[in-house]
């Protein structure tokens, strides 16, 4: 018998479950740094464009598919083209094995330190600590090194949590653990925000580094300018998870009278200003830590694990009192951006497993969930960071550009982005312009097109960070190569009949193509 599909309790229960999954760790550790190196202020501009060119036309084309066809990506890919089930299944099959098995490995760090804040168990030395003592780093990608228990412990914690919350039906699971979570990074991050400005040097280093704007670092007639516009479009696809099937999956919980665009635009402008917020919080703190130490601010900042793990502690080791409190806020709220991401990854995949074999979201979760756990031991490994590193810099660069590309195909071109914008209209609330079909056929197309090209010159240019050869295609071409793989896989399992049989859609009907 056909399952009914699950729906959520409410509109706003929808809306903190999207914004939690964008809302992650890049947000905190991702963006100041961008800002930061390619123009403070004036990397708002760059950003700003690439939300509205290609994120908000991107969130609206995921959230309308999803709504349209009730399904997970590749069901609604194949319905609107059989043939392009694979590409469906690969968006939520590079967001599980590509992202997720070592997403779950930094929450696994994370929950490590906020175990340490206690103490300040990272000493005086927090680099050494961090690549010596803790991760105990190996010497290539090529020497795993045996397993680390304290992460592999902690990375199993953060499965379990995943488990428990994606376990549950939609409403009782993803929208409670979203209820609680959001507003709770909220308070959080605007306690960690009020606290981090107070501290001396941190408002001069907000000044100068982030709200100064050098424009000359954005100007599209100059090389390095072309590249932060691509660094930016680069970090609105990251931030707001698209391209990964995931906000489609979110969308297909939608009931059938349901605000796309308004929806589309408050997660968007949302996670963007969050990202604006807690980047005070970064700027000030490592003002202030710069101050302390007399070291100059340009030498104290860092991007990444570098900036969380080993420079946060180093600020946290200055602070003048209640340290260890400062350094439990953070991490606390690392972690809770991340399980909320961690979680969107998780259903994403799960909710295709479902549709495709009829199996019920608790049997496919839990599945997913050990087959999570065991890839992501890799990772908890003396040599982890560096699989972790290439991997990461694949997927962010290729895979998901990738996926935008191809939805804005099946969607602009193949299913008639005019037939899209009519559903979106007809299912109530603030209207979709024609502009719309504009982006999603050339603009938003023509942009991840151009950036894609110019992530590959870059490729060939040079080695990524200066891995050798053989582990880039080992761990980079293998990630892609695998999750293809896997995608054809699933895609020749048939279907259920009934389950093809698209959602009738009588405003089709009348359409002129
Ligand atoms: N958007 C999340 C962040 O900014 C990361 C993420 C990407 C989560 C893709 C899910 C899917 O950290």
């Amino acid at each position: 018998m056909a399952e009914k599909r699950s729906l959520w309790g409410s509109k706003i229960g929808f809306l903190l479950a999207a914004i939690g999954s964008a809302v992650g760790l890049g947000n905190i550790w991702r963006f100041s740094y961008m800002a930061y190196e390619n123009g403070g202020g004036a990397f708002l501009i760059p950003y700003l464009v690439a939300l509205l060119c290609a994120g908000i036309p991107l969130m609206i084309l995921e959230y309308s598919l999803g709504h349209r066809e009730k399904a997970s990506p590749p069901l609604a890919f194949a319905r609107i083209n059989p043939l392009w089930e694979p590409l469906g299944w690969w968006m939520p099959v590079v967001a599980f094995f590509g992202i997720n098995l070592f997403y779950a490995a930094v929450i696994g760090w994370c929950i490590n330190y906020l175990g340490l804040s206690f103490n300040l168990g990272w000493g005086a030395d927090t680099q050494s600590f961090f690549f010596g003592e803790f991760l105990q780093l190996s010497d290539s990608p090529f020497n795993l090194g045996g397993i680390r228990w304290p992460i592999l412990a902690a990375t199993a914690g953060a499965w379990v949590i995943c488990w428990a919350i994606c376990f549950r039906e939609v409403s009782r699971g993803i929208e409670k653990a979203s209820m609680i979570f959001m507003p709770l990074l909220v308070v959080l991050t605007l306690i960690l925000v009020g606290w981090s400005m107070t501290l001396p040097g941190a408002w001069e280093a907000v000044k100068e580094f982030y709200l100064s704007a050098d424009l000359s670092k954005i100007a599209l007639n100059t090389a390095a300018g072309r590249k932060v516009w691509v660094a930016a479009f680069g970090q609105i696809f990251f931030t707001l998870s698209l391209g990964f099937g995931i906000m489609i999956t979110y969308a297909s919980y939608l009931p059938k009278k349901a605000d796309i665009v308004g929806n589309a635009l408050i997660t968007c402008v949302l996670n963007c200003l969050y990202s604006i917020v807690a980047g005070f919080a970064v700027f000030g703190t490592i003002g202030f830590m710069a101050k302390a130490k007399g070291v100059p601010f340009e030498e104290a900042i860092a991007s990444g694990p570098g900036l969380a793990f080993v420079v946060y502690p180093e600020a946290i080791n200055q602070l003048p009192m209640l340290n260890q409190l400062f350094g439990a806020l953070f991490f606390l709220v690392l972690i809770v951006a991340g399980i909320s991401s961690m979680i969107s990854l998780t259903e994403a995949f799960s909710c295709s497993i479902c549709d495709k074999f009829s199996i019920s979201r608790k049997k496919a979760t839990s599945i997913i969930c050990v087959i999570g756990m065991i890839g992501s031991i890799p990772f908890t490994c003396r040599g982890g960071l560096f699989i972790l590193d290439i991997v990461d810099h694949f997927i962010n660069n290729y895979a998901l550009i990738i996926g935008g590309v191809l939805e804005c195909i099946l969607i602009g071109w193949l299913l008639k982005s005019q037939v899209m914008r009519r559903h979106v209209n007809e299912s109530g609330g603030v209207r979709l312009w024609p502009l719309w079909d504009l982006c999603i056929r050339f603009i938003t197309p023509a942009i991840l097109l151009t950036m894609l090209v110019g992530a590959l010159l870059g490729e060939f240019s040079e080695a990524y960070e200066g891995y050798p050869i053989k582990a880039l295609l080992l761990f980079g071409g293998g990630i892609l190569f695998a999750t293809r793989l896997i995608s054809f896989i699933l895609s020749h399992v048939p279907w259920k009949p009934e389950k093809l049989k698209a959602e009738h859609h009588p405003e089709d009907e009348n359409l002129l193509t």
